[in-house]
């Protein structure tokens, strides 16, 4: 990964690039990170960066001409995602991390002064990112909180994916409390359970440590995960761009089977629309005459009347664009979350993914979750995925479970209620 940040102030870059894990990182090549110095931008002689705000009031403003040709060099050759670091921006969360880490490349521009001129943040960047709910002198350390959370998801940046797997936030929850030597300090002992040796029973003990701190410190993250159901999603059974046993991409056909599953789930699940994909006008016709059987053959109904219920989510549709298209109708705004068997760098557990987007205004946003048939989804439509959720896996290597199982699995995981009323989501 490449990062790119656009400051007037670079020196205080120094001590934070130079030491620590990120050091090593950018030795070791995870990530290049160029500070520049937006004076250097300047059209002016006296690299003057600020100006009066129009209407009047205190302070200056950071003008845009440096800052606007700072970020068009820079993105000259190679497309760049460009955060402007700002307390009004969207909050720098665990999940939006995860998202950049995903990025090849990345401006961070750090304005100071009162901020920074509004065409900028309108024209220029892609987004606004604030660190939190209070006011710094300057973007540079928010910027720097913006490259070590992300250089912290860096495949290979910490050496043990599973310390970055258990930490706060990954499952929507806080970390449970941590202890070390020695067993007893100054009369604080350290709670029983962890010294007990029994996995299952220290595990659980984290667990309900991690619920507990959670509810005392961060109440508004457990509000989120019970909220997970509001979640706004359809399912989408891909047959293109679907991998072929060599990788490239190909088109699998239609298993008729798959077209009552997936209603079922669909339907079971909450799912708005449980989509069939294929580019094949005979094949979509195919699952548009089982469709149509179900809804108008009595015979059927009377027999058992649920799949008439379930076949009111199925659809068919000839790609991918089309059923983000049709969730366009429903929503402001329509994301992809891929699934696959396979390790992908980057990629989420369950809790983690339902955690965020549970968090995001009902209504206004629609996930579709892809599932793959074949050897999986293509890579060009892995490519476009807003975000990847980790493959199921069971007690060895093998887990090229059939999509139908995966799916159920997976919906289960995302959306099921658990055997405790009240605690689905915990
Ligand atoms: C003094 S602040 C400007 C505050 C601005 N007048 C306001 O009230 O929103 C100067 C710069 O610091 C950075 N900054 C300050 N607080 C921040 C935060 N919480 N998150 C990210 N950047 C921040 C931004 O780059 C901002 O342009």
């Amino acid at each position: 990964m490449r990062i790119d940040v656009l400051t007037i102030f670079p020196a205080m870059f120094d001590g934070f690039l130079g030491e620590s894990l990120v050091a090593k990182g950018i030795e070791k090549g995870l990530m290049t990170v160029d500070v520049r110095d937006i004076r250097d931008f300047t059209e002016n002689k006296h690299g003057k960066v600020d100006d009066a705000p129009f209407g009047g009031g205190a302070g200056m403003v950071m003008t845009p001409q440096p800052l606007a040709d700072a970020i068009d060099s820079l993105r000259k050759d190679s497309p760049a995602r460009t955060i402007l670091l700002s307390p009004r921006g969207k909050p720098l969360t665990q999940m939006k991390a995860r998202e950049l880490s995903l990025e090849k490349r990345l401006i961070l521009v750090c304005g100071r002064y009162e901020g920074v001129d509004e065409r900028i943040a309108r024209h220029w960047a892609d987004e606004e990112l604030s660190v939190g709910d209070f006011v710094l002198n300057g973007g540079e350390v928010a910027a720097m909180a913006v490259i070590e959370a992300v250089f912290r998801l860096l495949p290979g940046a910490l050496g043990c994916g599973d310390s970055r797997r258990e930490e706060s936030f990954e499952e929507g929850l806080l970390e449970y409390p941590q202890y070390t030597r020695p067993e007893n300090f100054r009369g604080h002992a350290v709670p029983q359970e962890l010294l007990s040796g029994h996995h299952k029973q220290i595990r659980e003990w984290r667990r309900n440590e991690s619920i507990k701190k959670t509810a005392e410190m961060r109440p508004d993250l457990l509000e989120k995960r019970r909220g997970a159901a509001k979640i706004s999603f359809s399912i989408a059974l891909v047959h293109y761009p679907v991998a072929g046993k060599d990788g490239s991409e190909m088109v699998s056909s239609i298993t008729t089977l798959d077209a009552h599953d997936f209603a079922r789930l669909g339907k079971t699940y909450g799912a708005n629309r449980a989509y069939m994909v294929t580019p094949v006008d005979e094949q979509r016709r195919l699952v548009e005459r089982i469709i149509k059987h179900w809804r108008e053959d009595d015979s059927l109904r009377r027999i058992d009347g649920r799949k008439s219920l379930a076949v009111e989510v199925l659809s068919t549709a000839v790609s991918v664009d089309e059923v983000m298209a049709d969730a366009m109708g429903r929503s402001k705004r329509v994301r992809l979350l891929a699934t696959s068997a396979g390790k992908i760098p980057g990629a989420v557990q369950p809790g983690a993914w339902r955690a965020t987007a549970a968090g995001r205004a009902a209504g206004e946003e629609e996930w579709i979750i892809l599932f793959g048939t074949a050897y999986g989804l293509g890579k060009s439509l892995m490519a476009r995925a807003d975000c990847v959720l980790s493959p199921v896996e069971g007690a060895g290597e093998f887990n090229h479970l059939p999509v139908r199982c995966a799916s159920a699995i997976i919906l289960d995981r995302l959306f099921g209620r658990s055997e405790k009323p009240g605690e689905e989501l915990i």
